[in-house]
């Protein structure tokens, strides 16, 4: 009789172990699932310093009056005699990424139908300020852009191109 409790006890103790371990994982699953999805969908509000910064090509790769667009940057260069801006995409409207229009020589926003001259300047639309500038420096021959923090101004001023 008392073997056949003992046996009866270990059955129940391995069974108790099972439930505890499958309860265990999905505590474990469903927390990841949790914390994964609040982590996908929280804005990160830093970012590597590597990440801010980046090469944009060579002083004597871009042509006078020619705009190159930096997608994953979303920042546009703007060669000018004598110089060079770098405008951040991003409209200071509601945040839409604006193209550059190359046939008008704008940019433009697909948002709220903004234009903007090719100096940033806005001709059109809601926007309350220029595209945002963005820090820029010329580093052995080549342009350096810091994304960090975009310069908001009121309007154009040649003393913002940055000589090269
Ligand atoms: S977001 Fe660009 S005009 Fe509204």
């Amino acid at each position: 009789m008392d073997l056949k409790t003992t046996n009866m006890n270990k059955t129940i103790s391995r069974r108790r172990l099972i439930v505890c371990a499958w309860i265990g994982a999905a505590v474990v699953v469903i927390g990841e699932l949790i914390v994964g999805s609040f982590a996908f969908l929280w804005p990160r509000k830093t970012q590597g310093k590597g990440e801010k910064i980046f090469v944009a090509g060579k002083v004597r790769d871009f042509k006078v009056g020619e705009v190159i667009y930096f997608r994953k940057e979303k920042t546009f260069i703007k060669k000018l005699e004598g110089g060079f801006l770098a405008f951040s995409a991003v409209c200071p409207h509601l945040n839409c990424v604006v193209t550059w229009n190359e046939m008008l020589k704008k940019f433009e926003c697909p948002c709220h139908g903004a234009k903007f001259d090719p100096n940033g300047e806005v001709i059109e639309g809601p926007p309350p300020r220029p595209l945002d500038l963005y820090k820029l420096q010329i580093v052995d021959e080549k342009l350096v852009v810091d994304t960090a923090s975009p310069m908001v101004r009121k309007n154009f001023d040649p003393s913002q191109i940055v000589k090269g």
